[in-house]
């Protein structure tokens, strides 16, 4: 079904985010036929830049984006690409200037909009402003939305000034925030296995569940963003925003439909009930950790400190685990354990679900500690798919149990189209479907979920632990699990 008629102003339309994932993602919609042929970009920014050097720049990242994903025989479509590229055109523009808006209002006259705001934090609230003020947001026969990137705010107060400014210009219906991680299929295939089958929902709860882990492991460090990263750091970066929506994922209980709100209503009320545990002992709850000099693979790599602009003697923090409770029926006592950071010694995002152990052990050699955990865990990336893990009988006369693993992948199963995440999400925008967009609710939600680990850090209560870059983190992290024989799964397999 292709998307209605619609012309997509990109603020920021000269950057990296526009060049590397967003026009990649406008290629592959048009490749899959989905956009309407009178579909066009405008890309708007303060650069001194026109049309052709703008479409030149951007052949140049698409051949490269075609070429890195060569093993999956996709070559450029050539006729395709060049209707794409005559359809981006370029707007020159300062977004504080009243006479961008007036210049845009001209170039797009009446018709649906969707305004994209790829840029810094910081311009968001002046953006829809101007949008409002030029009388550009006003759905006339037509719509008008605006798809805001994160990060949303630095804390739960900025989140909230930030929406309330939001209101100022643009009906709530008119906002899709963006958390890139609900693009990503394995994120939405959550839902997909947990409410399409039978098998699992009747165990996903207290009786059954020990405790969930949700892993987002990077190898990559802070490459070239550090001057956004030093005033963000780890726990802003990764957790309100990405960890928050796998645990609500994970966690939310059947939405009575797959209608935006009904999905993000439940979204709300799991993320409402997160509360860090035990409040009052901070220590054994959360660890922040901050990568120095080590390898990744065989190549040596900096520490934090020594990367391009960082403070030397930064406070920032590369790496963060935490243990969260979800206070309800389903839930209560079972522990949520998050953690993420970068330059770790593997790249994998994933949810594992740890069920608890079989009451009684029939095998006289294998007590019950000793049995096979049951985990199932959902792949996110760069895996895709999902495992679980149980005890069989090794062949033998001699009744011996052994480990096995049960596995799904994706790629086994469904032919996988190379994407960028960020498809799904520009389509739904078009056709106004925002089940895969954060409410200003769930936004806020997620930040007054990590509200005291913020505090504590303010409050000097959570030190940074330094690692070595390649490894697993700091070794504080495996104190958040102690007791139950609990322990954080492998990064590398
Ligand atoms: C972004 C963060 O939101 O997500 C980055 O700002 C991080 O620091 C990235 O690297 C991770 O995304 P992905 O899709 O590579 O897991």
């Amino acid at each position: 079904l292709r998307a209605p008629p619609c012309t997509l102003v990109i603020f920021g339309g000269s950057g990296d985010l526009t060049a590397r994932l967003l026009v990649p993602a406008l290629y592959n919609l048009a490749v899959a036929q989905l956009l309407d042929p009178g579909f066009r970009v405008i890309a708007v920014d303060w650069q001194d830049q026109n049309d052709e050097k703008l479409r030149e720049k951007l052949t140049v990242s698409i051949q490269d984006f075609a070429a890195k994903r060569q093993a999956h025989a996709t070559l450029l479509d050539v006729p395709v690409w060049t209707w794409l590229r005559d359809h981006i055109s370029y707007l020159r523009g300062d977004f504080q200037n009243p006479d961008t808006y007036a210049a845009l209002a001209a170039e797009i006259g009446t018709g649906n909009c969707v305004f994209y705001l790829a840029v810094a934090a910081r311009f968001f609230g002046t953006i829809v402003e101007g949008l409002g003020a030029s009388g550009l947001t006003r759905e006339d026969g037509c719509f008008r939305r605006v798809i805001i990137e994160k990060p949303f705010g630095a804390d739960l107060g900025s989140a909230r000034l930030l929406n309330r400014d939001l209101a100022k210009s643009l009906s709530e219906s008119q906002i899709y925030r963006i958390d890139h991680y609900l693009g990503k299929e394995t994120v939405q295939n959550i839902l997909a296995l947990r409410f399409s089958n039978g098998i699992f929902e009747p165990l996903w709860n207290r009786q059954n569940i020990d405790h969930v882990q949700i892993t987002a492991a990077e190898t990559v460090g802070v490459e070239a963003r550090g001057r956004f990263y030093e005033g963000t750091g780890a726990l802003r970066d990764m957790v309100p925003n990405h960890i928050m929506q796998l645990l609500a994922m994970t966690a939310m209980e059947a939405p009575s439909s797959f209608d935006a709100d009904a999905v993000r209503d439940e979204k709300s009320k799991v993320l409402q009930a997160i509360h860090h545990m035990p409040q009052g002992n901070l220590p054994l709850t959360y660890v922040r950790g901050q990568y120095t000099a080590g390898t990744i693979g065989d190549r040596a790599v900096p520490g934090y400190l020594e990367e391009p602009d960082i403070d030397p003697h930064s406070d920032t923090e590369t790496y963060v685990a935490m243990k969260v409770a979800v206070d309800n029926w389903r839930w209560a006592g079972v522990p949520f354990y998050l953690r993420t950071g970068k330059r770790l010694s593997a790249r994998k995002t994933e949810v594992a679900i740890h069920f608890k152990q079989a009451p009684y052990a029939l095998f006289r050699d294998t007590p019950v500690e000793k049995l096979t955990p049951n985990i199932m865990v959902l792949h996110i990336q760069p895996s895709e798919g999902c495992t679980i893990q149980f005890s069989a009988k090794r062949p033998g006369p001699i009744v011996k149990l052994g480990g096995v693993r049960m596995k799904f992948d994706y790629a086994d199963w469904f032919p996988v189209a190379p994407s960028t995440g960020y498809e799904t999400l520009i389509y739904d925008c078009m056709i106004g479907d925002a089940t895969l967009f954060q409410r200003a609710d769930n936004v806020e939600a997620g930040w007054a979920a990590v509200e005291p680990a913020l505090e504590a850090r303010a409050e000097g209560l959570a030190p940074i632990r330094p690692y070595v870059a390649g490894t697993r983190g700091p070794a504080e992290a495996d104190t958040l699990l102690e007791g139950k024989g609990r322990s954080w799964l492998r990064l590398r397999t």
